[in-house]
């Protein structure tokens, strides 16, 4: 085509001497595109081809250019090149980010489905162990974290010069002690519930029964593969007339076939804890190997026994279980001559993971805020 042609709208007869005006129309129309681009509810390609095609509004605005003298071209070409790259910029730009822009909406795509998260898995731990208790009549509860020492240990029975009451295993709130209550900790279980729920109970309804399960943060001053600073336990605590160990064993059965699955067993072995007399320590069977200790492997001696690599014994060891100690009962303004109960506290985390097939071998996971890894359960 002859510079001379005037097939397209823009051209301009060369022989018409070119004005300031012309040049002021085309810086005009410079800008408009710029504008006019913004604008555009087109798709990518569209908009390439529009503005920057051959045939496009960038090509025909710069045909203008013939027309001009060699001053007004500097000028004109200046402004072209910034136009240009104005232009790519901005259709650069959408193609990294296409919804900052409105765009044609194809409405025959499949939906965008919006993720959909889960509780973290202690939570749902507790849901579970909650649910499983309730269902036979204990009530959920949950008491004080910051606590007095009266709660957490001295009702329950512990010395003062119990290990665990030094400042190197509990965690001590720096504020004043209560003249009866003693000093501030961050409970270091969740037996501090015992006391406060038969206070509650007998201030409630004069007098027992008591089936509670209270499930809280504990905290302790210790940190590696098995143990984080901040965790949870959940506490039982049943007292009536007539309440023995059978009632205990009943129950902790009752949890592990709900909790492990319906062929776990329960054992309890002696023990020594302050706020219970007999205390127990109490494992369930490992679903791996039937508690057995022992795993049929094939390999390339054949067929042949080996140890449990899950239990190494046949059982895991979960907490700790008893019959309430007479003192703890007396602490809680109940009649140890009328009354028994029983109380056991397991870590939540511990009962958790010991579930077949999680097998984690650094809890502190748990709390890693790393969702590739929580989104796993
Ligand atoms: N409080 C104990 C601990 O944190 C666990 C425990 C053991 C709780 C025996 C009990 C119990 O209620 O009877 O290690």
């Amino acid at each position: 085509m002859s510079p001379n042609s005037n097939q397209t709208q823009t051209t301009i007869d060369k022989k018409s001497a070119p004005t300031n005006g012309q040049l002021k129309a085309f810086i005009n129309q410079a800008d408009q595109l710029k504008q006019q681009i913004r604008q555009e509810t087109l798709s990518l390609a569209e908009l390439k081809q529009k503005y920057l095609g051959k045939n496009g509004l960038f090509k025909k605005l710069s045909a203008q250019i013939t027309t001009f003298d060699a001053d007004q071209k500097r000028q004109a070409g200046q402004l072209l090149n910034h136009l240009k790259d104005n232009l790519t910029h901005y259709i650069d730009n959408l193609t990294k980010e296409p919804l900052n822009r409105q765009s044609k909406i194809d409405l025959t795509l499949p939906g965008l489905k919006s993720t959909q998260g889960h509780i973290h898995p202690i939570s749902q731990a507790i849901e579970e162990i909650s649910d499983i208790f309730e269902k036979i009549g204990f009530v959920r509860v949950r008491y004080p974290e910051v606590e007095w020492d009266w709660y957490a240990f001295e009702a329950v029975n512990m010395p003062k010069n119990h290990p665990s009451r030094d400042e190197w295993e509990t965690f001590f709130v720096d504020a004043p002690s209560h003249h009866d209550k003693g000093k501030i900790v961050l409970t270091p279980h969740t037996s501090n519930g015992q006391v406060r729920e038969m206070e509650r109970v007998l201030k409630k309804y004069g007098k027992p029964p008591i089936r509670m399960v209270n499930i809280a943060r504990t905290y302790r001053r210790q940190q590696d593969v098995t143990h984080t600073q901040m965790f949870h336990q959940f506490e039982g605590l049943v007292i009536d007339e007539d309440i023995n160990i059978q009632h205990l064993k009943g129950t902790i059965d009752h949890f592990v076939r709900e909790f492990y699955g319906p062929n776990t067993k329960s054992r309890i072995r002696p023990f020594h804890f302050k706020f219970t007399e007999p205390s127990f320590e109490v494992d369930f069977s490992c679903s791996l190997c039937d508690g057995t200790g022992q795993i049929e492997v094939t390999d390339e001696k054949g067929k042949h026994q080996e140890k449990c690599k899950f239990c190494k014994s046949g059982w895991h060891e979960v907490g700790g279980a008893g019959m309430v100690h007479p003192n703890v009962l007396k602490a809680g303004g109940i009649d140890p001559d009328k009354y028994t109960g029983f109380a056991f506290g397991w870590g939540v985390e511990r009962t958790y993971t010991l579930r077949e097939g999680l097998n984690l071998d650094d809890i502190r996971l748990l709390y890693s805020a790393d969702l590739n890894f929580l989104q796993q359960f």
